[in-house]
């Protein structure tokens, strides 16, 4: 199937004012998708300037390059989580940064692609991995954790309120047969909703999709395991923007920056977050839930 290979950036212009980058300067982009943000950022950085984009997802990193080719600037692409950003710069013999962008979660052309299995709309194999090379998808989650284990991700990573009877169905169901799909898993989510609590908002699995995506990925230990690292890598003046898409992202980011501010590391400069404004939401549904905050490195 042909699938769009786009994705629109995120409040692009609150980033980029955010990042506060010179010419010069070195930026890693640590969730860099199609590189939408650090096209941007790469007309700022110009020939002396340094691009370090790190994705997990190796389809992304190879679009990304391909959409920077144009772009005079010193890059580096790196196909690893973000969390290991130590270990990535002290592999470049890169000291201090100027400037680190985390925009969290997936990016539409992974959404959009139902191979990936990220998608309540589009039905495809129960994956969910960002990084394909990794071995544990959605599918191994679903089918062997124990109801308990199930119930545990269902409240944790969704904050699901039904995250019993859900994780019974799905005992329940697989018992029948393995649940290979993300219309198999939506369906039995829906059944497992009462039926008067099925009309909401938002899909009613929704919350179960992102909660299984969260355990697949590791995404909230990566987060907690990166900001620290992140901040001890900014050089003073340097700038961190993160996105987040969801309460659980955004409360790490709070609570971690204003620990970091308290010891005296850095300066909050967003005291209540960015979010984006009803033009960009009209354009860009995915923008919706979006909140970007922003720090800066105190001197040392
Ligand atoms: C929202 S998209 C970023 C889009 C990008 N800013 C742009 O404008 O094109 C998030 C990207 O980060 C990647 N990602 C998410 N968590 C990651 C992690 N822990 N380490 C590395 N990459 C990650 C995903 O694979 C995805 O490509």
């Amino acid at each position: 199937m042909s699938q769009e290979q786009t994705h629109i950036p995120v409040m692009s212009k609150e980033v980029l004012e955010g990042l506060n980058l010179k010419p010069g300067d070195v930026l890693v982009d640590g969730t860099l998708g199609l590189a939408g943000h650090a096209s941007e950022a790469a007309k700022i950085l110009g020939p002396e300037g340094w691009l370090i984009g790190i994705d997990r997802d190796s389809s992304s990193l190879s679009l990304a390059e391909k959409n920077l080719s144009e772009f005079f600037v010193k890059k580096s692409f790196i196909h690893s989580d973000f969390r290991y950003i130590e270990q990535i710069l002290s592999d470049l013999n890169v000291d201090k940064v100027n400037g680190v962008l985390l925009d969290l979660g997936i990016s539409s052309f992974q959404l959009d692609n139902p191979d990936r299995g990220f998608s309540i709309r589009l039905n495809g194999p129960l994956d969910m991995r960002m990084d394909q090379e990794n071995f544990i998808s959605a599918y191994d989650l679903v089918n062997s954790l124990s109801e308990r284990e199930l119930a545990i991700i269902l409240k944790k990573y969704g904050e699901e309120r039904w995250h019993y009877r859900i994780a019974r169905f799905l005992v329940e169901e697989r018992a029948k047969h393995p649940i290979e799909t993300t219309r198999e898993l939506s369906h039995a989510v829906l059944r497992a909703i009462p039926a008067h609590n099925r009309h909401q908002k938002i899909h009613p699995a929704t919350r179960t999709f992102q909660a299984f995506r969260i355990a697949v990925n590791r995404e909230l230990e990566s987060l907690e395991m990166a900001l620290d690292h992140c901040v001890r890598r900014l050089a003073p003046g340097g700038r961190i923007c993160v996105i987040s898409f969801h309460s659980l992202e955004d409360r790490i980011v709070k609570h971690k920056f204003r620990q970091m501010a308290k010891d005296g590391l850095l300066n909050v400069i967003t005291k209540k977050p960015f979010r984006p404004n009803d033009e960009e939401t009209l354009h860009n549904f995915r923008a919706r839930s979006a909140r970007l905050r922003i720090a800066e490195r105190e001197e040392e």
